[in-house]
């Protein structure tokens, strides 16, 4: 068994940004990225400040914007307004979830979409569909398809199965997977005979919030399983897999933490810098 070290990778893309980051202000440009949490859900709290943690370690300017959980949904879309015409900032990321008196969608679509470093407004989600070039990927969808493409495995004709549709995470990662000329199947709560899919899948993704969910007996042998699942159990971290058991069949496999995690991340310095070197552009 191979671990997909998403850390060490991570870190390598890290590394480049850096070098990046450096020429962009040898040009007067300082990359900057803009993050907006509303309320205080104590794990968007936590990756907020890994995002802000990740740009100041490559030399990008972060602003946190910490709303209060009453914070109005005209009061976010006027912070995103001012953020839309500020020429010094390249990227917007309001964190979800959203408290439910804020209709993320209105939110989302507010968002100027060349500044939308996270992909979710529905201009990328529409190069993303249409498979067209230039807009801005998903991060954490695009930063699997890095860890793949970096340990050599084969997509193309591969049965891919993803557990989990949402829009954050498996259906954009459909979409890649897709583009990239693999069969892939989504699974999700509805799905009837989970075992049917994942049995007969040379790679599963599972982004499905729930503990355990993929067990040994679930996947056939040299799997590539990739782990998108962050749960808090007893104060520890785990995926949505169970990894002592599946990493047994497995040919390659994801820790949790250190896998899809600081990917994510990595992919988000690197939008943010692509958005900032399109001001060269400008
Ligand atoms: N909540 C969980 N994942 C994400 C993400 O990638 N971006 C944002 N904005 N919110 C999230």
């Amino acid at each position: 068994m191979i671990l997909l070290d998403g850390k060490k990778l991570s870190d390598e893309i890290k590394n480049n940004l850096k070098q990046e980051v450096l020429v962009l202000k040898s040009q007067s440009i300082e990359p900057c990225l803009a993050v907006i949490l509303v309320g205080e859900d104590s794990a968007s709290s936590t990756y907020v400040n890994s995002k802000a943690r990740a740009c100041e370690q490559c030399g990008i300017k972060s602003l946190v914007y910490r709303l209060d959980v009453n914070t109005t949904q005209n009061e976010l879309l006027a912070l995103i307004n001012t953020l839309n015409y500020d020429d010094s900032v390249d990227g917007i990321l309001v964190q979800l979830p959203l408290p439910l008196h804020i209709n993320k969608d209105i939110v989302l679509e507010s968002i100027n979409f060349n500044k939308d470093v996270d992909g979710f407004h529905p201009f990328n989600v529409g190069i993303l569909n249409l498979n067209l070039k230039g807009g801005f990927l998903p991060c954490t969808p695009l930063g699997v398809m890095k860890i793949l493409n970096h340990y050599g495995i084969a997509l193309q004709g591969a049965n891919v199965v993803i557990i989990g549709a949402s829009n954050i995470v498996g259906r954009p990662m459909a979409t890649l997977l897709l583009n990239a000329n693999a069969s892939v199947s989504i699974c999700h709560i509805y799905t009837r005979d989970l075992k049917a899919y994942t049995k007969n899948a040379d790679i599963i993704i599972v982004a499905a919030g729930c503990p355990n969910l993929l067990k040994e007996d679930m996947v056939k042998d040299g799997v590539v399983v990739v782990d998108v699942g962050i749960n808090r159990v007893d104060g520890k971290i785990v995926g949505d897999v169970d990894y002592e058991n599946v990493s047994k069949k497995a040919s390659f496999i994801t820790p949790v933490p250190g896998g899809v995690g600081p990917m994510t991340i990595a992919v988000l310095l690197e939008n943010t810098i692509k958005s900032a070197k399109n001001r060269i552009k400008k």
